[in-house]
């Protein structure tokens, strides 16, 4: 599976976006949807600022099919990556936006395409990613795209599985 287009958001693309985060299979695991406004807030507004957030729509063969952001895990701030001195470090996190995609081997392929553009960076030293201890598909899905689990975390968010891919 070839083909994987990352486009940054766009102020346009946030009812799309915040269609899919209400979607069950997203919602599951992703957690509240926000609203426009606060989607606007979290992942447009601040794109020119160094070390922001960046969120992009994944689109293959022209269709979009799903959500991927990365962001520089030292300096998150609110509790996220304290112990992260590293500042080649990145982080990503994803989403397929159509349930009937699902374990089809999609996921796997648009995280080794987005992880493939983030290590073509020499500033970037690994990718890390934290899925939910309980989230056994993804957990699956991110050892096929490269990935090794380093531990388990308690984040924010709650309790993660810590996962790293170097080059
Ligand atoms: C996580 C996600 C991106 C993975 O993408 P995907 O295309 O579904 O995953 P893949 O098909 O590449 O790999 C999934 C693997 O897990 C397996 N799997 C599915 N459900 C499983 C379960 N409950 N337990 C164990 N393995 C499971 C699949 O069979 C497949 O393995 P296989 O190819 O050996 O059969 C996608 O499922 C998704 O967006 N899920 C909803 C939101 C979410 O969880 N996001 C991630 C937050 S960290």
């Amino acid at each position: 599976m070839t083909g994987f287009r990352f486009d940054l958001l766009r102020a346009q693309d946030l009812p799309l976006l915040r269609g899919w985060l209400l979607r069950p299979h997203v919602a599951q695991w992703w957690g509240p949807a926000e609203s426009v406004e606060e989607l606007h807030a979290d992942l447009v507004a601040d794109q020119g600022t160094p070390g922001a957030t960046l969120a992009y729509i994944a689109s293959l063969g022209g269709a979009p099919i799903g959500f991927i952001q990365s962001y520089t895990a030292m300096g998150s701030g609110g509790g996220w990556w304290e112990d992260v001195t590293d500042p080649g470090v990145r982080g990503i996190d994803q989403f397929l936006a159509h349930a009937d995609q699902l374990n089809q081997g999609m996921g796997r392929a648009m995280v080794r395409a987005f992880v493939q553009q983030l290590l073509a960076d020499p500033a970037v030293t690994l990718v890390q990613t934290d899925p939910r201890p309980d989230n056994a598909r993804a957990i699956r899905c991110y050892t096929y795209a490269g990935f090794h689990p380093v531990r388990e975390v308690v984040t924010p968010d709650g309790p993660a599985l810590l996962m790293h891919c170097t080059r």
